[in-house]
């Protein structure tokens, strides 16, 4: 996790969907509010799949994604999420504008937990007046229904007011440069426009919205500046204070009381390229603002749908549908991020499409790329084309990117993963040589500024292979921290290469093959590590900064893990990022065969793991963590990943809105937890996905390419999860003893079949049955297997 904001998302009533035999996709299961407190951070609103658009009520709790369940209170409702800005509006209380709160501060107001109704396409709220707000969302446009509260509801006596609507020009967390709004009373439209900053990058972005209200009779309009409103003037251009003093502002419209259960409805169409391009999105996307509201909530529904479309399950008897809904909810959050921005880049002009909200690879890489790559591999396509076009812009791939800005990295070049995994898996449509150019680019050329594109100390990197602790890099700045992360990073980015190289046919691969033995170099054999009471862990090698002039410099193994500090850009930097040596001294993804020799062989790698996920050093809320779950299929012992998956799942996974362990980062958790409970675990950059047994009967993908259907099925299936382990498994009626399939299982639609039984088995154990290893095969026949 980055973060500061992240997009996710969530849902609504629980439903009674029995869950005996094959169901198909329902996308009734879908929950967006899961993980809508406690630091899941979603994003619960309203939005199509990749949409720009989305609604959702704000809060002025900790969430970054807008709304959250954990009871704070309403401040607004905004259309943009995860830039988290343009324009919220919010109804004034009864009173006029003489009397109505216009600043957050004054206007916020607590809702009805048990009003929120949240579903693909769909957010409805009541607040604690009465106040009903329902949204909906088109690409590029959110639609808004209010319902105001009868008048005399509270009490008699009660001098009915006219609604007023505000549209404050702020954003979640105040960063507005200056703005400007207009409100234009005869036509019931009001436009306007600001910079802001990026929540977690580097520069400002514009953004302009074009509000038109319908269902009441427009009676006045004007504008607002910190609580003192007037009918004239009509615009209003607010700056930010000369020392950053923050003034909000806005606009606001009153209306005649609409009739009792009427309701005035907002149509607002956002752009990042003008006003006008606004309010033609919206007048395009939603030409009948009042009676469109259905429509495009069903079209949204049917949109999500279609997307998850791909996917069945048999759930088998006794599963709950908290499982289900869990499931269903963390395939639908892949999809609400990266966001198709397509006609909505003001940036350069191109055919090819652009995708924002990369937020940030660094999360998205692990799992959430290869997932979208197996259900919809054409927005796959679509999200790699848009890199690719970015580096050929702006001369780099992104490593994270939000609201058309530059974000912070905050590892290696992880770009570099998601597309040498869009090469094994042949995604199409790519350029690969344009492609190719763009990952040598970040392996051979330092940025001036490493902090938001390409990688920093590559003088090091190439001249000592490995990237030194307090290294003397004058060629490009960034936070000089992370030597060991960066490190094993920048290996496995260098491996990453290799494969697309030696793919198209590229002489310099080898180079890349033999820097993505890199991490080697940062392995001291004799480390120890000690708990903080002085208990020795007992495991002797681990990684450690290591100065320019090949002396170790020392940083705890423990530190920056859950049972010591934590570490990140800007909070106490230290070697390794978000996480511990421990945790870093997995990451040998294209190299585990090696790994487990260096520590010691299979037994001792397996304790380690053990000792890892026991101890409290593995933390299972941040995206580091993924692979280790699973990493014991490397050493001959796949029960134990499937044992790992089931003491993590539902306990710290599941389909409270308190249901995620961290921040969802723009739908990875949501990711890591529909591969791990769909049965396979990809490897991303390798076409490698590590077998565990689904936590349902069966599922099936249908390849949206090929039409093949790919099965993986258990026999013997148990909802208690007491038979959860491998006996024997059948790869299209065959025999299959090893522990991982390739990506022809999807692509050729092949059926594998688990016969589970309650005991550890001897299935996937061998030598032969284990994941590819680059050391194998180079040792083998000195190429990389392809
Ligand atoms: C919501 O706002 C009210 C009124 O300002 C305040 O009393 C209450 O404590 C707030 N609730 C939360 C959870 O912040
Ligand atoms: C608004 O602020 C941005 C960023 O500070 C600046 O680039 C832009 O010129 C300003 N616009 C106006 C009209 O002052
Ligand atoms: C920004 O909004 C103001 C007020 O509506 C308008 O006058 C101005 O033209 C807008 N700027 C752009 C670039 O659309
Ligand atoms: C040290 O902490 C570990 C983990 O909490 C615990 O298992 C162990 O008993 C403690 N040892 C001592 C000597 O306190
Ligand atoms: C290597 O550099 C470090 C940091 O400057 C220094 O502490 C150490 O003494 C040096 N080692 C040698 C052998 O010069
Ligand atoms: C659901 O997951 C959350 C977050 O990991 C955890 O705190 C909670 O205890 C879990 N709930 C159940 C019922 O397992
Ligand atoms: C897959 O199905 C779609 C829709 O029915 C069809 O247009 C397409 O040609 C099919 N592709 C293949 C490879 O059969
Ligand atoms: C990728 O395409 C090539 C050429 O069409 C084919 O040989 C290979 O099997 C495909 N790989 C996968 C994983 O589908």
């Amino acid at each position: 996790m980055p973060s500061t904001k992240a997009l996710v998302s969530g849902l609504s009533l629980l439903l009674q969907i029995p869950t005996t035999q094959a169901t198909a996709t329902d996308i009734n299961h879908i929950n967006p509010l899961i993980g809508s407190t406690a630091g899941g951070n979603v994003f619960t609103g309203a939005s199509l799949p990749y949409g720009l658009a989305k609604p959702v009520a704000d809060v002025d709790g900790q969430n970054t994604g807008g709304f959250s369940t954990d009871g704070s209170n309403v401040t607004g409702f905004s259309s943009l999420h995860d830039s988290g800005t343009g324009g919220e509006s919010f109804p004034c209380e009864d009173g006029g504008i003489a009397e109505c709160g216009f600043t957050k501060e004054r206007r916020k107001r607590g809702y009805k937990l048990d009003s929120v109704k949240a579903e693909p396409g769909f957010f409805g709220i009541e607040l604690v007046d009465g106040f009903k707000v329902d949204m909906t969302a088109a690409r590029r446009t959110a639609v808004y229904r209010f319902s105001f509260p009868s008048s005399g509801a509270e009490g008699d006596g009660a001098v009915s007011t006219d609604p007023v609507i505000s549209i404050d020009l702020t954003d979640l967390w105040e960063s507005r440069q200056n703005a400007s709004i207009s409100v234009d009373v005869k036509n019931g439209r009001v436009k306007g426009n600001g910079t802001f900053l990026p929540s977690f990058g580097a520069g400002s972005y514009q953004t302009y919205f074009c509000a038109d209200f319908v269902g009441a009779r427009v009676k006045d309009g004007g504008i607002w500046v910190n609580d003192r409103a007037g009918s004239e003037p009509k615009e209003l251009f607010v700056t930010r204070g000369f020392n950053n003093f923050y003034l909000q502002a806005g606009g606001w419209m009153s209306f005649e009381q609409p009739d009792e259960g009427d309701t005035i409805t907002a149509r607002v169409g956002v752009s990042f390229i003008s006003t006008e391009q606004a309010c033609s999105n919206g007048e395009s996307e939603v030409p009948n603002i009042e009676g469109d509201f259905d429509k495009l909530r069903d079209e949204a529904k049917k949109a999500w749908g279609e997307r998850l479309s791909p996917i069945k399950v048999t759930p088998g008897n006794g599963v709950s549908d908290d499982m289900l809904s869990a499931f269903w909810s963390g395939i639908y959050r892949t999809m609400l991020s990266p966001q198709d921005m397509t006609g909505e880049n003001p940036l350069w002009e191109s055919d090819e499409p652009y995708f924002d909200s990369f937020y940030c690879i660094w999360d998205a890489f692990r799992a959430q790329h290869p997932f979208l790559t197996i259900v919809d591999p054409q927005a796959q396509s679509r999200m790699v084309r848009s890199l690719i076009d970015t580096y050929k812009h702006e001369g780099w791939l992104p490593d994270c990117r939000m609201s058309l800005c530059k974000g912070w990295t905050q590892g290696g070049s992880n770009a570099d993963v998601v597309l040498a995994d869009a090469y094994v898996k042949n995604i199409t449509g790519i350029d690969w040589e344009l492609a190719y150019k763009a990952m040598v680019n970040d392996a051979e050329n330092e940025p001036l500024e490493w902090s938001y594109e390409g990688r920093g100390g590559l003088q090091s990197w190439k001249s000592l292979n490995y990237i030194p602790f307090l290294d003397f890099d004058y060629l490009g700045f960034g936070t000089n921290s992370r030597s060991i992360s960066r490190t094993v990073e920048y290996a496995y980015n260098d491996y990453c290469l290799s494969v697309v190289g030696q793919g198209i046919g590229k002489d310099d691969h080898t180079k890349y093959l033999s820097r993505a033995g890199n991490w080697r170099n940062i392995y001291k054999e004799d480390q120890t590590s000690f708990l903080e009471n002085g208990t020795d862990t007992g495991f002797t090698g681990f990684f450690q900064p290591k100065y320019m002039n090949g002396t170790w410099g020392f940083q705890d193994p423990i530190a920056c893990s859950a049972l010591a500090s934590w570490c990140s850009l800007t909070s106490n930097p230290s070697e390794t990022f978000e996480s511990s040596i421990w945790e870093y001294l997995f990451y040998v993804p294209h190299d585990m065969a090696n790994l487990i020799e260096l520590v010691g062989g299979p037994d001792t790698f397996v304790k380690r793991l053990d000792y890892f996920h026991n101890s409290g050093l593995a933390d299972i809320g941040n995206e580091p963590v993924f692979l280790t779950v699973y990493e014991y299929h490397y050493a001959g012992r796949p029960a134990l990943s499937t044992k790992r998956a089931h003491n993590y799942i539902p306990r710290t996974f599941n389909a409270s809105n308190n249901g995620l362990p961290g921040n969802d980062d723009s739908g990875a958790m949501g990711s890591f937890l529909a591969w791990s409970l769909m049965g396979l675990f990809p490897n991303p950059g390798q076409s490698v996905y590590l077998i565990s047994p689904p936590f349902f009967e069966a599922v099936e993908i249908t390849h949206p390419e090929t039409n093949k259907t790919a099965t993986i099925r258990n026999i013997n299936f148990d909802s208690s999860y007491e038979k959860i382990f491998v006996q024997s498994a059948t790869l299209n009626g065959k025999p299959y003893t090893k522990n991982w399939i390739d990506h022809a299982f999807f692509t050729e639609g092949m059926t594998l079949e688990l016969t589970l039984g309650e005991a550890e088995s001897d299935w996937g154990t061998r030598k032969e049955d284990l994941p590819p290893s680059l050391s194998d095969t180079v040792v083998q026949n000195g190429m990389r297997r392809a």
